[in-house]
């Protein structure tokens, strides 16, 4: 086992190989976390960290329970989950097959829920924890030709909200951030599929501009830190620049952009 220091989380990131996973994992590694890094590709380990990269398909139970027996055999312990792996789906939903959104629901939100249930068992154990889970403004608001995606990020925040409830009095914090759109990956390949442009989500945030990684890994890394936010408990917190805050058509919208 290797020995942590005094005060020293164990944190665990899925989804770290890249985006908004990988800036968390940057993040926690700064204020000295043990980190396990779990992605279906290897993650890279920040410079000078107690790091593990972990391979698998997270919505494999297999997978989430062999990972949680090497994570407690490196470290014995564990202080915060971050659910951040997910995948997009883009289709309209007259076409959309069962296969297509049964995967997306497996990964976006059965993995998130096998991953609470081994370390928030753990943590239950410990008496204490915080679990992150990555949403969406996809959680809060129907979004056309996203019925699967939207339907797994509103599953998710429901998840949140029940584990907080079930696991708040035995120390075990639960909790989501929902992104607008961010610059990572997964929104090259989107954008690349056609879907949308810089413009549209531009000209829709009140902030008048994409998210980055960054904007989004410094929520999660308050969410997992029980001296910045001890009693903040199922909170689903927005970090969209105002996006779902919004309900002004978009000429007006634009007019105050542009003043
Ligand atoms: N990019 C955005 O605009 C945006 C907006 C709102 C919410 N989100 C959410 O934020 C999270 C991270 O998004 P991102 O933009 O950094 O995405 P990304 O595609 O850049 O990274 C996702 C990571 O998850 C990993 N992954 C995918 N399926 C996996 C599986 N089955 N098992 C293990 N790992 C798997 C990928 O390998 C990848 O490293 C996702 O849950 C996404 O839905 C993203």
């Amino acid at each position: 086992m290797t020995s942590l220091t005094s005060g020293q989380r164990v944190t665990v990131i899925t989804g770290a190989a890249q985006g908004i996973g990988r800036r968390t994992a940057e993040l926690c590694a700064e204020r000295g976390d043990a980190l396990a890094l779990l992605d279906i590709q290897p993650s890279p380990l920040p410079a000078g960290a107690d790091a593990v990269s972990l391979i698998g398909d997270l919505s494999d139970e297999t997978v989430v329970k062999a990972h949680t027996e090497a994570i407690m055999q490196r470290w014995g312990r564990v202080d915060a989950l971050v659910n951040n792996a997910g995948i997009s789906f883009i289709t309209p939903a007259e076409d959309t097959t069962a296969a297509s959104f049964r995967r997306v629901l497996d990964v976006n939100l059965t993995a998130p829920f096998l991953l609470c249930r081994e370390l928030g068992t753990l943590m239950l154990a410990q008496r204490s924890g915080s679990i992150v889970n990555v949403a969406s403004v996809a959680g809060l608001l129907g979004i056309i030709d996203r019925a699967a995606y939207n339907a797994s990020k509103h599953g998710l925040i429901g998840l949140t909200r029940t584990l907080a409830a079930e696991w708040g009095a035995r120390g075990v914090r639960v909790n989501a951030v929902c992104p607008g759109w961010v610059k990572t990956e997964m929104d090259m390949h989107d954008m690349g599929s056609g879907a949308y442009t810089d413009a549209d989500i531009v000209g829709r945030v009140p902030m008048g501009r994409f998210a980055s990684p960054d904007d989004i890994a410094r929520a999660i890394v308050y969410l997992t830190d029980a001296q910045a936010s001890p009693f903040v408990n199922g909170v689903a917190l927005s970090v969209d620049g105002g996006w779902a805050a919004d309900g002004s058509w978009e000429q007006l919208r634009r007019g105050k952009q542009e003043l």
